[in-house]
């Protein structure tokens, strides 16, 4: 069974069949979900979906490029959201300079509190990081005593060591399914098989050979087969391997 730790369920590109693409989650071998927040209003439409379906579990956390739009009141509000039994981390918060969406100052204060949030409750935290690699090891690193993963993670080998060694996990999306992977495909070669995560990040990124089409969860096998054969595994270990790294990682 398979475990999809980052999805957004909440875009409206599932308007039309939200209920009928979950309920054949069951069936098509999905036992978990981890529906990721990216603002206050997804991270409520988050909780929603966790309270309608048993395999639904939410992250509560605004993306750094909404960081432009968070009050001080948010933190708070967000603390209040993660007192729902099924809000298991505090995500995807982090830094995005390649956008820019928000200023950095703004989002390196809004990620701090953020960070705060999750020491305070204890919770791990789904990290988004673009083009800031240097300012987000900076904070992480303050941050040591959390846990973390660092979602659709496209780094180095040198970068993943960082990471590992703080006792945090990575986690891989349909991108290691794409041509000019091979950087991913090499910390995936070496890293330790108990921190690895495995999400869609649906609907984006979707893998190959569904690329360019709306991404689900349907769709983990594909990017499971792509560590079976880098790992010289059979999928279905992968499959159970990152399922317990899941469970785990979110304390399921
Ligand atoms: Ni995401």
């Amino acid at each position: 069974m398979y475990f999809d730790t980052h999805a957004h369920y909440c875009d409206k590109r599932f308007d039309e069949d939200r209920d009928e693409l979950l309920y054949s989650m069951l069936d098509a071998g999905v036992s978990l979900i981890l529906n990721a927040g990216s603002s206050l209003w997804s991270s409520k439409q988050s909780l929603e979906l966790a309270d309608k379906y048993s395999f639904i579990y939410a992250s509560v956390g605004v993306h750094p490029h909404d960081a432009k739009s968070m009050t001080d009141e948010t933190v708070v509000e967000l603390e209040t959201l993660m007192q729902h039994s099924k809000a298991v981390a505090v995500g995807e918060i982090g830094l995005d300079y390649h956008y820019d969406f928000s200023p950095r100052d703004v989002q390196k204060k809004r990620f701090r509190e953020q960070l705060e949030l999750a020491r305070h409750l204890e919770k791990p935290v789904i990290i988004h990081e673009r083009e800031s690699l240097n300012d987000m090891l900076n904070l992480v690193r303050e941050y040591s005593d959390l846990i973390g993963v660092f979602h659709c993670f496209a780094g180095s080998w040198e970068t993943a060591k960082i990471v590992l060694n703080l006792g945090w996990y990575l986690s891989f999306t349909g991108v290691i399914t794409y041509k000019n992977a091979r950087r991913s495909l090499e910390v995936i070669e070496k890293m330790p098989l108990d921190r690895i995560l495995l999400e869609t990040d649906c609907p984006y990124l979707a893998p190959d050979p569904k690329r360019g089409r709306r991404n689900s969860s349907l769709y983990l096998p594909y990017i499971a087969e792509k560590v079976a054969q880098v790992r010289g595994m059979d999928v279905h270990e992968v499959a159970e391997l990152t399922l317990e790294n899941g469970k785990r990682f979110f304390g399921i």
